[in-house]
């Protein structure tokens, strides 16, 4: 069997996208998931684009151990310089140049002629290879170039030392059939293609991106270029967990797979959901929360008979158990720890301490604590936030013959308390702008969510807002069995981010 390369693109095309902006603490906290998931290549940013990208993809390199590191950039040599500088700590780092190779793109965009772009690539190419053995070429807009001129382009890439030569639909335009003739063409016309990585990178503008990748992938692509949910420019890119269970679950079809530990798929999916404040749709493929319910009489029924009549994997193989009612309040610190573990979580040991005070507070709230619930409690330990201020209390009254009030308590870093009081439209108005008085920074709330993180009465509430300061949008996110008190957590740790 074959194996296909994943090359990971979440903190770069996805973190691109608006609304899926990250700190670097929360770069770092999801590039180490993405290792546990085990990627094959993950692509941390544009090391030239922005001091913030430079210095995340420097992080990144210098975190991750096995994964090679990646870091994108124009077809010129400042870029090139940037990323070799910025990859320096990686233990395999990889330099990602591109150029468009369509009449439409070089005409209006570059306002190149064929033989400019074809000289760049060589250029470029040849001088990125003198810094590191790792190169990988993409051709944007690869599939509304011409076959015999990008067929060319490939073969500049790699006389020149592309290790990795990339075939994107940058516009989403292509079908299925298509992607795999074009890769089936580059095959049959290209000296030299077989000995290197055939990359494929699709967008899903007619949701065609998952497709096009495996239709590439039969038809001889070896790397598929994917993000985690999906997230991306426009209608988001091909999703890493379809593209990675459809390989695994029809590998005899493909006589491929991949080398991704299936099991860490969920938990992945949430961290990124939970860290950019957007939410999986219900019914989307292996992450959504629907994608292993079987609410039909007649489907439970064969599901109970023979679990294959209606499923075509097991939610365990993407990392979800299935026991519901996990823990409670006599089970003991050892017990939490094993389940922690049986979900996936290795935490240190203060993150264990607080993560365990944390459930036993949550018992006593709570008649019954799930895996949801462990899980929305630990999920986001990893990335840190220093925390410039604090929720010590608060009161809010409100109701509908009166305008509402909150009087918060907060403490400071250096342990002053400083208590405010304001009226707003609303319990969670009010108490914002309570909060507002008290931190040193002008915040405007763009959005605010809540969700239930289990069934019953007693559910925990999670809120995520995201909140801004000038240009600046970060997330914040809270969670308690009081829906208020998560309201104001989530601003609170949104604030603390703009801060940090
Ligand atoms: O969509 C695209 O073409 C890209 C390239 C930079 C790989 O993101
Ligand atoms: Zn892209």
């Amino acid at each position: 069997m074959k194996t296909i390369k994943i090359f990971d693109t979440t903190l770069r095309d996805g973190e691109q996208s608006p609304g899926c902006s990250m700190n670097l603490a929360e770069k770092i906290a999801v590039a180490k998931q993405l290792e546990a998931l085990k990627v094959d290549v993950i692509e941390a940013g544009f090391a030239i684009s922005s001091p913030g990208d430079f210095e995340s993809v420097q992080a990144i390199a210098n975190e991750v151990k096995t994964a090679a590191v990646a870091s994108l950039n124009r077809a010129v040599k400042k870029d090139i310089d940037a990323s070799y500088e910025a990859l320096k700590g990686a233990v395999a780092p990889r330099i990602h140049i591109f150029l468009a190779t369509s009449p439409l793109h070089m005409e209006y965009k570059l306002k190149m002629s064929e033989e400019q772009v074809l000289e760049k690539i060589k250029e470029s190419i040849s001088y990125a290879c003198t810094l590191l053995p790792d190169v990988e070429f993409s051709a944007e807009d690869a599939f509304r170039s011409d076959r015999p001129f990008l067929a060319k382009a490939v073969k500049a890439a790699i006389d020149a030392g592309a290790k990795t030569v990339n075939i994107p639909d940058t516009v989403g335009y292509a079908l299925p059939a298509e992607m795999g003739e074009l890769i089936s063409y580059l095959k049959q016309n290209v000296e030299g293609i077989d000995d290197i990585d055939i990359s494929v990178h699709c967008h899903n503008d007619l949701g065609m991106a998952v497709g096009n990748s495996l239709a590439s992938v039969a038809a001889g692509a070896t790397q598929v270029e994917c993000t985690v949910n999906g997230i991306g420019e426009r209608a988001g890119n091909a999703s890493l967990e379809e593209v990675v269970m459809a390989i695994h679950t029809r590998r005899n079809l493909f006589d491929a797979d991949t080398n991704i530990d299936s099991k860490q798929i969920y938990r992945t999916s949430r961290l990124l959901s939970k860290t950019i404040g957007v939410s999986i749709p219900p019914n989307k493929a292996i992450v959504g929360a629907n994608a292993f319910a079987h609410e039909s009489g007649i489907h439970q029924h064969g599901v109970l008979a023979k679990r294959e009549t209606y499923e075509i994997m097991t939610p365990e193989s993407v990392g979800l158990t299935t026991n519901k009612m996990v823990l409670g309040k006599h089970s003991g610190r050892h017990a939490f720890e094993d389940f922690l573990k049986e979900l996936g979580y290795n935490l240190g040991k203060d993150e264990l301490d607080t993560a365990f005070a944390q459930f036993k507070d949550l018992c006593d709230k709570k008649k019954e604590v799930t895996e949801y619930d462990i899980e929305a409690l630990v999920s986001d330990k990893t990335a840190k936030v220093t925390e410039h201020y604090k929720l010590k209390q608060f009161v809010v009254n409100s109701g509908n013959a009166f305008r509402a009030t909150a009087s918060i308590l907060l403490e400071d870093m250096d342990g002053k308390e400083q208590a405010q009081v304001a009226f707003g439209d609303g319990p969670v108005d009010a108490a914002y702008q309570a909060i507002e008085k008290i931190v040193p920074v002008d915040t405007t709330l763009q959005s605010y969510k809540i969700n239930a993180v289990s069934h019953g009465e007693d559910a925990l509430g999670e809120v995520i807002v995201k909140v801004s300061a000038g240009d600046k949008t970060v997330t914040g996110r809270g969670l308690s069995t009081d829906i208020i008190e998560s309201s104001i957590l989530a601003y609170i740790n949104g604030i603390n981010k703009l801060l940090g």
